[in-house]
């Protein structure tokens, strides 16, 4: 695939993977992205997943016939991206490797054996490499993802490489039947959530270049609308909310917590409230009711008490919140226990030292199964979301 007449796509896309990172379902597979720029030097941007390294050997192969590269440039030494490294650089070793300090010393950890002698270029931020008529400028992205990597201007073509910026789950050649959005939201908050201050520095960064493409190793390369992607990463980078609407993310054992969380659902939609999500924390994936809380502005947590604690999956996802900095949100509880509900407090202690939270006056407070005086104090709670 072409990205621009001299910068070929030369990625690989996954579709045997069981969870990306370890933790994510990716339904729709995985791409790792690497591309070669060629100019009087040639270089190849970032390895793929070592399961596919031969055929991104045959796709650069493939790109540069009897050709040489004369640079790989290391933006980011997460092992789906960098893995590759030593088998490249076996096929060409006299490639000079590109890489930031912090990223030398990571690839020294991850390959024990390999000794780059002179092969190798640091560079920092503001260097440039000249290719030719392709001047390569890069700019250091610490923490986004981690902290030796660094994003690539070329300004001739007017493409920015981003490295885990702007990318998505999903492997290139599945189209998403949800579009662009959904999956950059779950993965963006999956992966680089913790880290909005860090995008939003290379954000700033960014905004002084004139992109025209950017090229990220994860997810389609976006040619087209740059200002619409760099909107939605500055919204989710400050987050902001998104959109209006309520997440209902509940932790429910025989029934009767999810029953009230549907009865909100119900009630909220009733008085017109469109984008109402409600999720069972212990069934639906984790990381979309992370990517729904996040994306709008208000949020329930519906829970049992359990060994006077907050039932497991719902501490699990409280705390994966409270990870990525949840700020900025209206945040209301339902709480249910056979004896002693105590859940709604423990939940709201969670989110105490967090920014900019505002806590709704309504809880409601369930003992064993939904009564009367539930019911009224979930009509309150509505109001109370709706006037929000
Ligand atoms: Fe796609 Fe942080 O690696």
């Amino acid at each position: 695939m072409t990205v621009t007449k001299d910068i070929i796509y030369v990625g690989v896309n996954d579709h045997d993977i069981d969870l990306f990172e370890g933790q994510y379902n990716v339904p729709l597979g995985m791409a790792y992205n690497s591309y070669v720029i060629l100019d009087d030097k040639i270089a190849v941007m970032d390895t793929v997943d070592l399961d596919f390294v031969d055929e991104w050997l045959g796709n650069i192969k493939n790109t540069l016939g009897d050709r040489k590269p004369d640079y790989l440039v290391v933006q980011h030494m997460e092992p789906d991206h960098s893995a590759s490294i030593d088998v490249f650089l076996k096929e060409y070793p006299e490639t000079i490797v590109v890489a930031s300090l912090q990223a030398f010393k990571m690839l020294g950890n991850f390959f024990r054996e390999l000794d780059l002698k002179d092969k190798q270029l640091v560079v920092g931020n503001g260097a440039q490499l000249e290719l030719g008529s392709h001047v390569l400028n890069f700019v250091a992205a610490p923490m986004v993802h981690w902290p030796e990597v660094m994003v690539t201007y070329d300004s001739k073509d007017k493409v920015l490489f981003s490295a885990d910026g702007f990318g998505k789950f999903g492997a290139n050649d599945v189209e998403d039947p949800e579009g662009w959005d959904c999956e950059a939201r779950r993965y963006y908050f999956g992966i680089v959530g913790k880290y909005g201050a860090q995008v939003q520095a290379l954000l700033k960064k960014a905004a002084g270049l004139d992109i025209a493409v950017i090229a990220p190793l994860h997810g389609p390369v976006l040619t087209e609308d740059i200002g619409y992607y760099i909107g939605k990463y500055d919204i989710w980078s400050s987050y902001r909310a998104e959109d209006k609407g309520v997440t209902i993310a509940y932790a429910s054992v025989y029934g009767h917590t999810r029953k009230a969380a549907e009865l909100l659902a119900e009630k909220l939609k009733a008085k017109g409230v469109e984008h109402v999500e409600l999720t069972d924390l212990a069934r639906d994936d984790e990381p979309e009711a992370i990517e729904s809380a996040f994306r709008y502005d208000r949020l329930i947590l519906a829970s049992v008490t359990y060994n006077a604690d907050i039932f497991p999956v719902m501490r699990n996802f409280i705390e994966d919140l409270c990870e990525r900095n949840y700020q900025n949100r209206t945040v209301g509880f339902i709480e249910n226990g056979s004896w002693a509900p105590l859940s709604a407090k423990l939940m709201r202690a969670k989110f105490e030292g967090l920014k900019n939270i505002a806590f709704l006056d309504t809880t409601v407070s369930i003992l064993s199964s939904l009564s009367a005086e539930n019911e009224a104090q979930m009509d309150k709670m509505v109001d109370e979301l709706i006037s929000k």
